[in-house]
């Protein structure tokens, strides 16, 4: 019997592959997608990292961690007394696993609607190109081979182990771990002050763990405006996190019930701390294990990377690789991004995929929100440049919330008055930015959003504030 076979074929249902595979069967091809990921039951869990142990459960437990922290301690200023409070934290990851499931079955039903064939399994290059296209092996429960004149591979990462410390998810923890902690740790180490330690150090945290976050570098958040990382860092301490910046890693030993991390601070002094779990946030690696890359001959850059052009073309005719297994910001819009784009290439069409105007989110409380490019990278790019920032505490709608921490930035060029970069630090940062996004894709000025009408009372109108202080004329502060 022949070989099934298919115009298109996708390694990994990520939010890259999923959203690569549905645009492609839109598009008329004939599309499969595999993917390996399996539920507690061995079911398909289509979605990825971002879906199973990353994006959705993460804001799943952001969100209930911070109902609990507003209902002990913010509740009593709007005058509603909590009596009795008590954490219920088996419903909570319960609540979790359950958002999660539904992302999972959402994916399959847009499968279905889409007419994308879903494989569950490790899909795997089983030789070079022949008359057919690409030979791609199934393993259990698929168990099959199929054929592909296009391939996308977008296997995705893992996350990234310090040297010598493997995950074992119980006492050192990945994502994974940090995402299914049976009982709140008394005292819980992070290691990595990035996106996920600080968003997870927040979540358990707010449930009661006193949190020491040991970050190698001397900078806090290097990759966030230098103005809105010190306010962070100021609110963070404020909330009881621990940071400590400077740390250089040793010995990490495990007992039958804690961890014990020692490290030199930045004083150069010789530190010892036992931990009850400790979550290993450094970065994450790309995922090409058992891909068949060798048998296939696709090339790897020197970090592990699939080798790709700016249009994500392999070294390999008619193979494609996007999202967190290429170069890149590893971010689950930028694989989508990734993925349309590619698809509508296949179709000879022109993706679009503007590196400029990826929004970051971090999603601590207050949220972090950027676009665009830092003050100090626009000093190191000898760019001229106005700043106009607007505090949330002069925005009536932010106070109306009982959240009034952080700013909205605005970076316009100086003679032109183009938006360079919008920085956000403040309530719902996350959907404030995609105003800024908008704006920057429009190439638009600071002048624009400064005459374009908000609405009264909203978040917004702090955005728009920001825009005016470009022109030093807020009108509200
Ligand atoms: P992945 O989501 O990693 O998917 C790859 C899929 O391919 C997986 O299902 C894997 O099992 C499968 N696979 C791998 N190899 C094979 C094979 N050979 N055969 C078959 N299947 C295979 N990003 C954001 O934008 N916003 C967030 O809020 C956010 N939060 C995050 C929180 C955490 C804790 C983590 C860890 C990450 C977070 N990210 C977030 C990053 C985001 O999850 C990734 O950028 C995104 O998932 C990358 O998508 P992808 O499709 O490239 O890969
Ligand atoms: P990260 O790159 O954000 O942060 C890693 C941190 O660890 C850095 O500050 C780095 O200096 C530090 N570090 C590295 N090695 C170290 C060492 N040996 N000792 C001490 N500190 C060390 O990586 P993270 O947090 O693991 O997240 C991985 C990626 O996942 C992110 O970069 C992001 O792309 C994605 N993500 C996105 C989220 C979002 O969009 N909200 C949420 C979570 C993850």
């Amino acid at each position: 019997m022949s070989n099934k076979q298919f115009d298109v074929v996708v390694i990994g249902a990520g939010p890259g592959g999923y959203i690569a595979a549905i645009r492609a069967a839109q598009l008329g091809f004939s599309v499969a997608c595999i993917d390996e990921w399996s539920n507690a039951k061995g079911g398909p869990a289509p979605g990825g990292t971002c879906t199973n142990v990353g994006c959705i459960p993460s804001k799943a437990l952001l969100q209930s961690s911070e109902h609990y922290e507003h209902a002990g301690h913010a509740f009593a200023e709007h005058g509603i007394d909590v009596a009795g409070l008590s954490l219920n934290l088996g419903q909570m990851i319960k609540r979790k696993d359950t958002v999660v499931k539904q992302n999972n079955d959402g994916i399959l039903f847009l499968f279905k609607k889409n007419k994308v064939t879903f494989f569950h399994g490790r899909g795997a290059f089983a030789g070079a190109a022949g008359a057919e296209g690409y030979p791609i092996a199934i393993s259990a429960p698929s168990n099959e081979t199929i054929n592909a004149k296009q391939v996308i591979i977008a296997t995705g990462s893992n996350a990234r182990a310090l040297p010598g410390t493997p995950f074992d998810e119980k006492l050192i923890l990945s994502n994974t771990g940090a995402l299914a902690i049976e009982s709140v740790p008394a005292n819980l180490g992070v290691i990595g002050a990035g996106v996920i330690g600080l968003e997870m150090g927040s979540v358990w945290r707010r449930l009661g763990s006193k949190v020491t976050v040991l970050e190698g570098l001397p900078t806090f958040l290097g990759a966030v405006d230098e103005q809105i990382a010190k306010e962070a860092h100021k609110l963070f301490t404020k909330q009881g996190l621990s940071i400590n910046l400077g740390c250089k890693i040793g010995a990490i030993t495990t007992g039958d019930n804690n961890v014990k991390v020692e490290y030199t601070d930045a004083k150069g002094e010789a530190q010892s701390v036992v931990f009850d779990k400790l979550i290993v946030s450094i970065g994450r690696t790309p995922n090409t294990n058992g891909l068949g890359a060798d048998v296939a001959g696709l090339a790897l850059d020197e970090r592990g990377f699939v080798a790709v052009d700016d249009d994500c073309k392999t070294n390999l005719p008619g193979v494609w690789a996007i999202g967190d297994v290429v170069r890149g910001p590893m971010l689950a819009h930028k694989a989508e991004e990734e993925g349309v784009a590619v698809a509508e290439r296949m179709a000879g069409q022109h993706g679009h995929t503007n590196f400029n105007t990826i929004p970051w989110v971090i999603y601590t409380s207050p949220e972090i929100a950027w676009v665009g490019r830092t003050e100090q990278q626009l000093k190191a790019d000898g760019v001229a440049y106005k700043a106009g920032t607007f505090p949330f505490l002069a925005n009536g709608r932010a106070r109306a919330l009982g959240d009034t921490s952080g700013m909205v930035k605005f970076l316009a060029d100086a003679a032109t008055d183009e938006i360079l970069g919008v920085h956000i630090i403040g309530p719902m940062a996350s959907e404030l930015i995609s105003e800024a996004v908008v704006a920057m894709e429009f190439k638009a000025s600071a002048e624009d959003i400064a005459r374009i009408c908000h609405a009264h009372p909203s978040l917004s109108e702090a955005t728009k504030e920001a825009a005016l202080a470009v022109d030093k004329r807020t009108l509200n502060f």
